[in-house]
């Protein structure tokens, strides 16, 4: 057993990003600018008010005469270190011109840009099935350059919680299931929204959020709290936000919740010990909407002077909303509960934030700089791309896809008309302003020849006589089906994944008719619809795809593109087996199934009234071609590029069309001192093969990333090793490897 000196090692199968702008000279502007400050000044710099608007612009006035005065003059004199809001640009930079000509600091100004601004994408969890870096960076920098022209510098955004229950609205938010797909789409999201150059006029502060372990809430319910061991934290809900760091992520926001009772918002081991310490993150700590205050409701603190200190005291630095820290620390710091130290260092850390923004260089947006920038046009089609490649082809039997050309299309439902149902749980923008796609607009843009009836609407009305009749005109129906986005997102944590409604008839009427049916399921959750999946000819989870959604969803039905989104979450059977996810502990008491024990058999880790498996497992995805892996390969070289585990494996495209398949790697560590995930993903490529193409693919992982945390160590075990070459998370040839003790684990 070899024990690993520092936690940045775990990190190694990430890319090496360049370290954030700093050094010596930036530290002694923050120390200039430090040592001019009054103290109130400084906890000025401490807080995130709501501020106001400085110009009315339903007035159509915008000549600055209708200053909101106080709010201003509370500017000037630095009563705000940021504000949270979008308000124009105008008045970004009416507030920026007060800031700088009063107490001479610009102010963070953010608001939650997460996957739309005026151009709105895929929901996360859906950008997330694309498994594209490259999608991923380039759709934050383009919300980037929306997000500036809003009037603001800041994102609350990329969320990185690892969401294993679909019962919890926010799994929508994030990256799925995985802490390496997570991991690498919340670094690819941070070097997009901030640049290679964050204080170039073009990009924003990105917030990693939300630290740590929201999504392990108890019973999938908002807010909760969680309780898990310290190696599940440092194994699972860890790694993305240290690759954020890694990525130079300007700022954190601590959760909600509290973890083993201690709320995150004034944990210090979390705060300090392991975001500054361990990961060396030197940025800025942001609280959630009131968290400090809500300390009290936790029951972990007497009053907001007591919530003030503890929050400070354990590393948050700034208060977003609520007015604990403005309203107490001055008489804190008097009676020595929080030191002038631990003020200082948290607007350090507030103004290192700053100067890496550029702002003090220049506070205004220079609108024509970044309206030059902004090319709609551009920004529709990446919105296009990205639903193209978010969609998750689920199910397609007798080639039911693509569409046939010519076929006559029978279209059902309220949502296949929406617009607004393609946005999401976060959409910012004015549908006014933006040009949208709803699932009709896209199938008639791609020319299909389609007769939409509603017939159904997904929590309502059933009309199986409109289907009946829409069915027999058609060649195949096409139907939506899911949920609304309202039900995911922050507050929309669900007792039951089920379809609601009466969807389900929908899907008997239509197969009572003889007609094959497309189901496209829309959601910001992975729902449980084993009968939908029995009954349709095909599903397509299509997500909440954003406004271009119609568009990307039609180009893959009609097969203009093909499907390659694969899931970054398992989709239960049933609600009750939530949580549910592929890199689960083995037990002692595998499940076994077989013929007379559909269901598991007793006294094996089953449930008396379901399959325990996914109804569709994580990283599953069909195209319309078929692959095969074969000559699998795993084994341990120690050449210049370190000790990795090599896997090699011939694939094949065995279809008739062109296609990509994502080979994914998936390891066991055979014998642990704990028991250990039953397969863990390591690392994933994606090959483009042409029909009958052959290509050898070649994927390469650091040992170190072999390891895992246990009380308090990290330690790679040299032994028995088995991996997967595969296609999902549930399918692929074991293949073998062993890890030498010589070999070094760096
Ligand atoms: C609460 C949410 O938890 C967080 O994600 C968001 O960034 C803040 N509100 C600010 O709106």
């Amino acid at each position: 057993m070899r024990k690993l000196a520092t936690l940045a090692t775990l990190a190694a199968f990430t890319a090496a990003f360049a370290a954030p702008a700093g050094g010596p000279a930036l530290e002694r502007r923050v120390e200039e600018t430090l040592s001019r400050l009054t103290f109130e000044q400084k906890v000025g710099q401490l807080w995130q008010g709501l501020g106001r608007k400085v110009v009315e612009p339903a007035s159509g006035d915008m000549s600055g005469e209708k200053l909101k005065e106080s709010f201003v003059m509370d500017v000037r004199a630095g009563r705000y270190g940021s504000l949270i809001g979008k308000r124009g640009v105008e008045n970004y930079n009416i507030i920026q011109r007060a800031a700088m000509e009063g107490v001479g600091i610009p102010l963070l100004i953010g608001n939650d840009m997460i996957h739309s601004v005026v151009t709105t994408y895929p929901i996360p969890l859906a950008l997330a099935c694309s498994w594209d870096e490259s999608l991923w960076e380039r759709v934050a920098e383009a919300m980037a350059l929306e997000t500036i022209l809003e009037g603001c510098n800041w994102t609350f955004a990329p969320m990185l919680d690892i969401a294993l229950d679909a019962r919890w609205g926010r799994i929508a938010e994030g990256g799925g299931c995985d802490p390496l797909v997570t991991g690498l789409m919340g670094a690819a999201m941070v070097r997009g929204f901030q640049g290679a150059d964050m204080s170039d006029g073009l990009h924003i502060a990105a917030c990693a959020k939300h630290y740590v372990c929201y999504g392990a809430s108890l019973g999938g319910r908002d807010y909760n709290a969680v309780e898990l061991s310290d190696d599940t934290l440092r194994n699972t809900y860890l790694p993305p936000f240290r690759m954020a760091v890694d990525a130079g992520v300007a700022t954190i926001m601590p959760a909600f919740h509290s973890y083993n009772g201690v709320p995150c918002s004034m944990d210090g081991y979390l705060l300090r010990d392991i975001l500054r310490g361990e990961m060396g993150f030197d940025g800025m700590t942001i609280s959630d909407w009131g968290a400090v205050s809500q300390l009290i409701q936790h029951g972990t603190v007497v009053d907001g002077a007591d919530a003030a200190a503890k929050a400070l005291n354990a590393g948050m630095d700034m208060e977003m909303v609520s007015e604990c820290y403005i309203k107490n620390l001055a008489s804190l710091v008097n009676e020595g509960r929080v030191s002038m130290k631990t003020v200082d260092d948290a607007v350090r850390n507030v103004l290192r934030v700053k100067f890496r923004l550029g702002l003090f260089d220049h506070p205004e947006i220079d609108a024509a700089k970044v309206g030059a920038a902004v090319d709609p046009a551009a920004n529709r089609a990446l919105a296009r791309e990205a639903a193209q490649k978010s969609i998750v082809l689920l199910k397609n039997e007798a080639d039911a896809l693509p569409l046939k050309s010519g076929a006559k299309v029978a279209l059902l439902g309220d949502v296949s008309t929406n617009d607004w149902q393609m946005l999401g749980c976060w959409s910012t923008c004015n549908l006014s302003n933006f040009e949208n796609a709803a699932l009709l607009d896209g199938l008639k843009a791609d020319g299909v020849d389609v007769a939409y009836t509603e017939a159904y609407t997904l929590t309502g009305r059933v009309d199986a006589a409109e289907i009946e009749k829409a069915a027999g005109q058609a060649d195949i129906v096409v139907a939506a089906f899911g949920s609304y986005w309202e039900t995911t997102g922050e507050g929309n944590s669900s007792s039951k994944i089920e379809l609601p409604g009466n969807q389900l008839e929908v899907a008997r009427a239509v197969k009572a008719c003889g007609k094959p049916l497309v189901a496209v399921v829309f959601g910001g959750r992975p729902m449980a619809f084993p009968e939908l999946a029995e009954l349709a000819d095909a599903v397509v989870m299509a997500w909440n795809p954003g406004g271009c959604g119609g568009w990307g969803i039609a180009d893959v039905l009609t097969g203009a593109v093909e499907p390659r989104g694969r899931l970054t979450v398992d989709i239960p059977r049933t609600t009750g087996v939530c949580p549910l996810f592929y890199s689960q502990t083995t037990t002692g008491r595998p499940v076994v199934v077989n013929k007379n024990n559909p269901f598991g058999q007793r006294f094996t880790s089953c449930y008396n009234d379901v399959e325990p498996s996914a109804l569709y497992p994580f990283g599953f995805g069909l195209t319309y071609t078929t692959f095969e892996i074969k000559n699998e390969k795993c084994g341990i070289v120690n050449d210049a590029g370190g000790a990795q585990l090599v896997a090699v494996a011939d694939v094949t495209n065995t279809g008739k069309r062109d296609g990509s398949e994502l080979v994914q790697l998936y390891v066991r560590d055979k014998v642990a001192k704990i028991a250990r995930p039953r397969r863990e993903l390591k690392s994933f490529a994606r090959v483009e093969l042409k029909s009958g193409e052959t290509k050898r693919v070649e994927l390469r992982v650091p040992v170190a990333s072999l390891g895992y945390w246990t009380k308090g160590s990290y330690i790679v075990e040299p032994g028995g090793f088995t991996a997967w070459i595969a296609s999902d998370s549930d399918s692929g040839r074991p293949v073998d490897f062993n890890l030498d003790p010589e070999i070094p684990a760096k």
